[in-house]
């Protein structure tokens, strides 16, 4: 791809002395969504690229000398200026699905999905009836998320509208852009965690009223699974996400044979476990469900012509022996996907490790994940199966400048590795594919959040 320097262009009217920011490094995004592995033309690269960011926004991207020669005197005198040499400077990463009350639950005891949520993840969403406990669960998964690289989130709290409100309190006071909602159940579930239609109905209203669109904040409708949620609920579901257009909607979808049966028991009647959802226009581009594992060639379908995303959670669902997404069979369906970590389900907080995960889960199926597939799911991919690419997931000019930096030598046996080349890839693919199965949160150098950077807790 060529490195060509983009045009500037300024937030709409910003104000005189809006913050300007240059971040000088080794850039990598993608543009499109890589067919293969000799694919050059889906990504950028640019060994000493800048970024120029004015008022959160990125405003111009390329070769070093190029952008420091554009910015005008009197604006790069009073710009901020960050130089991260050979570091990879890379959007900030995405992780589509994950559960913040889980994050003090991770390698919790359960032999399976459904042995594992009555056993230990019930249990520990009652605790957030305490609205303190919220808060700092809150605090927490956002300090931890930062560490590992991670921007910006599909978040689902638990039943109680105060853990929204903690959520969303937390992530307005860095400036995040987040998506969360409440959990929605009604059946199956502790009686702590169930709550009657109106109750339910009157709580999600009134944390949309109070939270979407504040900010950088987005709320999501999020009926838990077809299992523990009644007809009427769904129905409720599907008459929130219409009630604005914007509206998200993140829920599960086919992770585990015993929830299969159990999604059928509770609604009878439908072909499958997809169109339990279908049934009630749960389907669409602003909507993803985690896992998709274990789905027919028409539930896929209907996927991809739907426009409806999945999340792939290989941590998740390797912790839980819940089976192996086909990644490449859902892609070249047409599937929109993102990567999740599934905190608490997932093991790790960090979209390396899940990417680790997500190239052992294809291997098992026969094939690598490669390191343009991979880092695509991490950065632009997210943010399409989020619906959120206009404002994530590239360096393109006018969007969002959340970015992560990442070290390749941080860790002495990647540094070895690197010092060792293959001889059949180029640098490179073989950096990043180096990266993807031996990096992890040691390799955050620094976040920056709308250019600014993020000073550890
Ligand atoms: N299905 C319904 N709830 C959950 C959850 O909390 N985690 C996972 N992994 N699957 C679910
Ligand atoms: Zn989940």
């Amino acid at each position: 791809m060529a490195h060509s320097l983009s045009p500037v262009a300024r937030h709409p009217d910003p104000p005189p002395a809006s913050p300007s920011v240059l971040i000088c490094g080794q850039l990598l995004d993608f543009l499109a969504d890589p067919g293969g592995v000799s694919d050059t033309e889906a990504y950028r690269h640019q060994v000493n690229g800048a970024l120029w960011i004015l008022d959160g926004r990125i405003a111009a991207q390329g070769a070093r000398e190029t952008v420091l020669a554009h910015i005008p005197a009197e604006i790069l005198a009073r710009t901020q200026r960050y130089d991260y040499g050979e570091h990879f400077v890379l959007p900030g990463l995405i992780d589509t699905h994950c559960h913040y009350p889980q994050a003090t639950a991770l390698a919790a005891p359960g032999k399976d999905l459904l042995d594992w949520l009555n056993r230990s993840i019930y249990p520990a969403e009652a605790k957030l009836a305490d609205p303190e406990l919220a808060a700092q669960r809150a605090e927490y998964f956002l300090e931890r998320l930062l560490a590992h690289g991670t921007t910006t989130a599909s978040v689902f709290a638990t039943a109680h509208a105060h853990s929204v409100d903690a959520f969303m309190a937390a992530a307005e006071k860095r400036r995040l852009r987040m998506l969360c909602g409440k959990v929605m159940m009604d059946c199956c579930t502790l009686p702590a965690l169930s709550e009657n239609l109106e109750a339910c109905a009157r709580d999600c209203n009134d944390l949309i009223d109070r939270w979407h669109g504040r900010d950088r904040l987005r709320y999501s409708v999020t009926p838990r699974f077809a299992p523990t949620s009644s007809p009427e609920q769904l129905a409720l579901a599907a008459a929130l996400l219409r009630s604005r257009a914007d509206l998200h909607l993140q829920s599960h979808l086919a992770e585990n044979p015993a929830e299969l049966a159990a999604a059928a028991l509770r609604h009878p009647g439908r072909r499958d476990y997809l169109d339990i959802y279908a049934q009630y226009d749960l389907l669409g581009p602003r909507t993803i469900y985690a896992h998709g594992i274990h789905l027919s060639a028409r539930e896929e379908a209907v996927l991809a012509e739907s426009g409806t995303a999945i999340a792939h959670c290989p941590s998740s669902n390797l912790f839980l022996g819940s089976g192996f997404f086909p990644l490449a069979r859902r892609h070249a369906a047409g599937v929109r996907i993102g990567l999740g970590s599934d905190i608490g389900a997932g093991t790790s907080f960090s979209m390396l490790r899940s990417l680790h995960a997500a190239h052992l889960v294809a291997q098992a199926q026969g094939g690598p994940l490669s390191p343009w597939q991979g880092w695509y799911l991490a950065t632009l991919g997210g943010a399409r199966a989020l619906g959120l690419e206009h404002c994530l997931g590239n360096f393109e000019i006018g969007k969002e400048a959340d970015c992560v930096v990442l070290d390749p030598f941080a860790l002495p046996e990647l540094a070895a590795r690197l010092r060792q080349r293959s001889a059949t890839e180029t640098p490179l693919a073989d950096t990043l594919f180096a990266l993807m199965l031996l990096g992890d949160e040691r390799c955050v150098r620094a976040v920056h959040i709308l250019g600014e950077v993020q000073q550890p807790a």
